[in-house]
């Protein structure tokens, strides 16, 4: 299956960079320190999908998800909505920093797909 290498000094901090991947929109974020602390301290049990956001990056400067809404497969906006992450503008969910549903007809978080750091500023995907 096709894997995606993507150079992580491409992406500066703060952005959401979309790429394509097996035919879909895949978001690669590179976040600030502000959105990690907020996103650590936000308790899984407050949330419809519960998930730590220690369970969702490998490395907490980087979210890797697909683009595709868990509601009907919209592609969601980056930046924007009221939880700061993505928002589908198909329905209106929001997703915050970690790319969890927290408000909006969508019942799960963005998927993330497989994914490795090989080596130092170099991503793959798949
Ligand atoms: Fe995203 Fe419906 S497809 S809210």
């Amino acid at each position: 299956l096709a894997k995606i290498e993507i150079k992580l000094s491409e992406i500066p901090e703060g952005k959401s960079v979309t790429f394509k991947w097996r035919g879909k929109p895949l978001f690669i974020r590179h976040r600030t320190a502000e959105e990690i602390a907020a996103e650590q301290a936000v308790a899984p049990s407050t949330l419809r999908d519960p998930q730590h956001d220690n369970d969702r990056v490998k490395r907490p400067e980087w979210l890797v998800v697909l683009g595709v809404c868990t509601h009907l497969g919209c592609v969601p906006i980056a930046n924007a909505g009221d939880f700061g992450g993505y928002y589908c503008p198909c329905h209106g969910s929001h997703y915050d920093a970690s790319g969890r549903i927290r408000k909006g007809p969508a019942p799960l978080n963005l998927e993330i797909p497989e994914y490795e750091f090989p080596e130092e500023g170099l991503l793959i995907v798949g």
